[in-house]
């Protein structure tokens, strides 16, 4: 990066992309595993399956292909691709995957980094590289959120494993000095209340030689509570969508679709009915998925673009909300 380079004002949102792996794992399936059934599952969340990466498939594969299919339908050179932010909290590589992604596009002009944020992690990632475009320092960029919480997940817990799956999902934005349609966003974070869902460091005491002690790299499990995620989403992100649209001068009426963090369809209709957004503008894909962690908000985006739900210029209310505890929404114009 080299200070400002572009005079722009705006972003332009350019093309969408997404990738599931193929093994499909059923909530029938789940329950030769642990103590559960379709019907719960089915009842209580609204996931019928999930998809699980397996070998020779992992977040830089599924980032990849997801960037590969957005940079396609904005049909850019990848040369001129500035910008390359991987939201995931499950990398290939702990020092980043991001870097892997852009040297697998063959996109050598762009810088790439990862951002970590759990399931807001791709909002984050869309507000940081779009705040990248307006200040005028880079014009093109590829926002990517992948996760494989498949390898993190207590597969003996029958509380948490149920929810979550793997997918990569990524759009394609531009800086323009004509409009923009990034409208507005608000984001969040309480460590106060970050026992809620961790992913957390083992603390494996070692020692090097005697006396010198050290913590041997390694994650437990998925922990979660719940039920204090529940009451935590369906709490904060009407707040947080409300006060966007005060900022921004927009009511919910305006809205065309309100596309929200994949987590649990109970959350999806209670934060629909309490912004009086009706059920056919609420869309949702985690029948098939499940929570994808940072991908779901760009792959529901690119499968209601794909299929002609999502139209050019239709207003987005979006809003991302997890782990952290973090949250955050944004209102966008697609296209
Ligand atoms: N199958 C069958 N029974 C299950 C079960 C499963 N997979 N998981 C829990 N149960 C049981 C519990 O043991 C409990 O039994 P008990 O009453 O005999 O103790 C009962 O079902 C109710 O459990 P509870 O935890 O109150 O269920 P719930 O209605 O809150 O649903 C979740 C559980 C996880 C589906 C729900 O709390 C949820 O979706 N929370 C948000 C999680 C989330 O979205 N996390 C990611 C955020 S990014």
């Amino acid at each position: 990066m080299e200070g400002i380079k572009f005079n722009k004002i705006g972003v332009s949102f350019k093309g969408s992309g997404s990738y599931v792996p193929d093994q499909i794992l059923t909530n029938q399936k789940i329950s030769q595993k642990v103590d559960t059934s379709d019907e719960w599952i089915k009842t209580r969340t609204g996931i019928s399956e999930r998809r699980i990466s397996g070998l020779g498939c992992n977040v830089t594969d599924m980032g990849y292909e997801a960037a590969l299919n957005a940079i396609a339908m904005a049909n850019w050179d990848i040369k001129t691709v500035d910008l390359i932010i991987l939201a995931t909290s499950t990398p290939h590589d702990l020092f980043g995957s991001a870097p892997s992604i852009q040297h697998k596009l063959g996109a050598y002009n762009a810088v790439a980094f990862d951002l970590t944020a759990a399931c807001s992690g791709f909002l984050f990632a869309l507000i940081t590289a779009s705040q990248f475009l307006k200040g005028g320092s880079f014009k093109r960029a590829v926002v990517i959120g992948a996760d494989q919480l498949s390898s993190f997940v207590d597969w003996n817990d029958r509380r948490s494993c149920i929810l979550f799956g793997d997918g990569a999902g990524a759009i394609a934005i531009e800086a323009t000095n004509e409009f923009d349609n990034v409208i507005g966003f608000e984001m969040k974070t309480d460590g106060e209340r970050g026992s809620f869902l961790n992913l957390p460091f083992k603390n494996d005491k070692d020692s090097i030689i005697d006396n010198i002690d050290f913590l041997r790299g390694g994650f437990s499990p998925i922990q979660m509570n719940g039920q204090e995620v529940y009451k935590f989403a369906v709490k904060e992100v009407p707040i947080i969508l409300k006060k966007l649209f005060k900022t921004t001068n927009y009511s919910s009426e305006r809205v065309d679709w309100l596309v929200l963090h994949q987590a649990n369809q109970r959350i999806l209709d209670s934060v629909g009915d309490k912004l009086k957004i009706p059920r056919e503008k609420i869309l949702s894909n985690l029948e098939k998925y499940g929570n994808t962690s940072a991908a779901t908000i760009p792959l529901m985006i690119d499968e209601a673009i794909r299929n002609n739900k999502i139209k050019q210029h239709d207003i987005i209310a979006t809003s991302g909300f997890g782990a952290g505890l973090s949250w955050g929404a944004a209102l966008i114009k697609w296209g």
